[in-house]
């Protein structure tokens, strides 16, 4: 019996990252350098029910019924089985594998979510469209994650760049003229429910000054849009910048991820900021030529690594 395999990139963030969960646009766009990925094989004289999960990043292996039931690949498998019940799925071994480092901004846990639940429905006999695999995703983001958007699920499932606000439909975003990213790892775990929650302590503290930050980063992902489908992309330089100081209000960069930016700044981005939820992870950085001296300057500032990454439609 062949094996069923899946698997979804990480992303980035370009614009409005914790706006996006009070109801603002965000743009993200998939890094498919990066990815995780899933295979099913059936497992032959197995009983059924016997599922074998085994996750070497996170030195996981395990039948999935000593996994609460609220596991994320536990609850993946549930949601891609649908109806039927995981005690009377053929007995099968599932390997999961990610080069997206976690606790990053990087989107590693929605991608291991689209890609399990794609490759199990498939082993099911089950061809899920990009919309079902994203709406399950996001209910497994939502256990992880306490109040996620919906963009990390959406981007990492339809691989394409989009301009996301809940509640609209989803656009993709054409993109006029391709521009050069570089993906700087503050080597500082930044937990995103950790982050989402602190953005909500200050909210609920000060509701007027941070709906003030919310709204002008929804601006900022407005205008970033036009810029985008349009424009001339180096004038994202400045509104990333812009960005990443309402991003410092709300209280989730770092100073490490601010010496990122500054060092990236100096050496010729022409824009910097976190992405993803802070508190940690990944520093982006625009360029257009001084793509090799920026890298040298954020790695002399900290990085622990630079991922180049170029946005295209
Ligand atoms: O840290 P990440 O990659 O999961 O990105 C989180 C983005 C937030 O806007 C902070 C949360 C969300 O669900 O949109």
């Amino acid at each position: 019996m062949p094996a069923f395999t899946a698997s979804a990139p990480g992303k980035i963030i370009l614009f409005g990252e914790h706006a996006v969960v009070y109801g603002q646009p965000a743009l993200a766009a998939p890094v498919t350098a990066l990815e995780a990925r899933a295979v099913v094989s059936a497992q032959m004289g197995g009983s059924s029910g016997e599922i074998w999960i085994e996750a070497p990043d996170i030195e996981l292996t395990a039948p999935v019924s000593e996994l609460a039931p609220e596991h994320p690949l536990r609850a993946s498998l549930a949601a891609a089985a649908g109806t039927q019940d995981l005690s009377r799925i053929p007995a099968c071994r599932i390997l999961i594998t990610s080069t997206i480092p976690v606790s990053s901004g990087l989107g590693s846990s929605a991608a291991v979510s689209a890609a399990l639940i794609r490759a199990f429905a498939a082993f099911l006999g089950r061809r899920l469209p990009d919309q079902e695999v994203s709406d399950l995703a996001f209910e497994i983001e939502k256990i992880q994650h306490g109040s996620p958007s919906g963009i990390d699920n959406s981007v990492v499932v339809f691989r394409k760049p989009v301009y996301f606000q809940q509640g609209k439909p989803l656009e993709f975003l054409a993109i006029k003229e391709p521009f050069e990213i570089l993906v700087a790892d503050s080597g500082i775990p930044g937990s995103t429910r950790a982050a989402v929650d602190a953005v909500r302590q200050r909210w609920l503290a000060n509701q007027e000054e941070c709906e003030g930050l919310f709204n002008r980063i929804g601006e900022i992902s407005g205008t970033a849009r036009e810029v985008i489908t349009s424009g001339d992309p180096r004038e994202l330089g400045p509104l990333m910048n812009e960005n990443q100081v309402c991003l410092r209000e709300l209280g989730v960069s770092t100073p490490e991820l601010d010496r990122l930016a500054e060092s990236a700044l100096e050496a010729g981005a022409l824009g910097a900021k976190l992405s993803g939820g802070g508190l940690g992870g990944n520093l982006i950085a625009l360029c257009d030529t001084a793509a090799p001296r920026i890298e040298g300057a954020l790695l002399r500032a900290g990085a622990q690594s630079v991922l180049p990454t170029t946005i295209r439609g």
